[in-house]
């Protein structure tokens, strides 16, 4: 449930629908199933073995299994990776905080679809209140892994990612019902290939990547506390099944409403904020009090899903200063809440005062989001896997993943999953990463 409540947050109902709008529709989803299914599936599965068999945190792990080596300092890249995404994802689970707020003081009603749209600009687009919500948000999931009480979040999330769901399919059947949602079924499910490039390639896997939370350690630091009678083949399968599918559904509840309030799909990381007002508005014109309680709920529960991924986020950063440094859980807690908020103010900014700092035509947000999710999560799971395949002995390797040999159908699928992290896994994330750089 935890790696669960890692896996599914603003990854898959913020960022899967952009990305989708952004690269091509149906040709991305094909590539993000398949990415999924053939690299991160074995990357998660990697990253979990070394986890679990020397069960702390990242730079002592593969210190651990690897003395004398440099294996190690991947975990100080991970630190860094870890502070980046804190950053522009606290400030997006900012915005779902401050729309939790709107949706609870007066909700959401306006007159046209073109002021549906635009509240996203006067929220994001002005100083002090997306920096004040992206503080409290930052602030809240550092305060809940300085004292512990990530049990607690767990705890909460069990019965809200399930919630999550069913608010979402109810959303997907709205959404489908809207006039002029046609188009973006038709966009979903029909592909058009001409968009099937080493760039869609290259974000699709750093979709997947993100998503499932990998590359980042979290998923080595959760396997960390992993019960040794626990099969890795089934918890990797279970979180990879259930983020995908939260993802797609994520995507048919919000691009059939794009389509009908005539938003460019390819807005980028606004789309979703766009969207959700005008979904809400347009039914608020039918029911009043349904629409009411479903953006209130909707937006508890994203803020919810965020918050157990951000948690995932900063553990691994305090489990690195205080299992390799001896530093004290509050004292690691504080220093990467000041370190996250300092790069995050700037990702806040940038989409008001400093919409005018670019590179490429990316803003300081947009920067941050895909050096993190394309080159350093994608860098750092190359090393898990590498290590996993070329590392570690087989034999070790089969004994974790098939619990000393107890586990029959992991027995019985080792070969194949051991022949992919080896030689099929690098390969392609080699090839994309490259060719997607020149
Ligand atoms: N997987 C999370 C999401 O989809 C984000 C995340 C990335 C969490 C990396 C931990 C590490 O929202």
């Amino acid at each position: 449930m935890a790696m669960a409540g890692s896996a599914i947050g603003l990854g898959n109902i913020w960022r899967f629908p952009y990305m989708v709008g952004q690269h091509g529709g149906a040709v991305f989803i094909l590539i993000y199933i398949l990415c999924g299914l053939l690299i991160s599936l074995p990357a998660f599965i990697s990253e979990s073995l070394i986890g679990r068999k020397a069960a702390t945190s990242c730079y002592n792990s593969l210190d651990r299994l690897a003395p004398h080596t440099k294996w190690k300092y991947t975990g100080y890249l991970a630190f860094f990776g870890c502070i980046v995404v804190a950053s522009y994802y606290g400030v997006v689970g900012g915005w779902s905080a401050e729309y939790l707020f709107q949706s609870c003081v007066h909700g959401f009603h306006a007159s046209t679809e073109v002021e549906a749209t635009s509240i996203f600009n006067s929220i994001a687009g002005s100083v002090f209140e997306p920096l004040v919500c992206f503080t409290v948000f930052l602030a809240l999931s550092v305060l809940i892994v300085s004292r512990g009480m990530t049990a607690g979040v767990g705890r909460f999330t069990k019965w809200s990612t399930p919630m999550l769901f069913v608010i979402i399919v109810l959303i997907v059947a709205y959404s489908v019902s809207l006039p002029g949602s046609e188009k973006g079924i038709e966009y979903l499910l029909k592909p058009d290939w001409s968009k099937l490039t080493f760039r869609t390639c290259a974000f699709a896997m750093g979709q997947s990547f993100f998503s499932m939370s990998l590359g980042m350690g979290t998923v080595l630091v959760y396997s960390s506390f992993m019960k040794k009678e626990e099969s890795i083949l089934k918890v990797s399968s279970l979180t990879f099944v259930f983020d995908t599918l939260f993802a797609i559904i994520a995507g048919f509840a919000i691009m059939p409403a794009v389509f009908a309030a005539g938003i460019p799909p390819g807005a980028g990381p606004s789309l979703v904020f766009e969207t959700l007002p005008y979904i809400f508005t347009k039914m608020g014109l039918d029911s009043p009090v349904l629409s009411r309680g479903a953006s209130v709920l909707f937006f508890l529960t994203i803020f919810l899903a965020a918050l157990s991924s951000a948690i995932s986020i900063v553990v691994v950063c305090v489990e690195h200063l205080v299992d390799r440094h001896g530093w004290t859980r509050k004292k690691a807690s504080w220093l990467f809440f000041f370190a996250a908020l300092v790069l995050g103010t700037f990702c806040s900014l940038s989409f008001g005062l400093l919409s005018g700092v670019t590179f490429r035509g990316l803003n300081i947000f947009s920067i941050c989001d895909t050096m993190a999710s394309n080159y350093v999560m994608v860098t750092i799971a190359l090393v898990f896997v590498l290590f996993i395949g070329w590392k570690l002995p087989k034999p070790v390797v089969y004994d974790e993943f098939t619990n000393n040999g107890t586990l029959k159908v992991s027995a019985r699928v080792f070969p194949l999953i051991h022949f992919i992290i080896k030689w099929v896994l690098p390969l392609l994330i080699v090839v994309i990463f490259i060719f997607n750089l020149l």
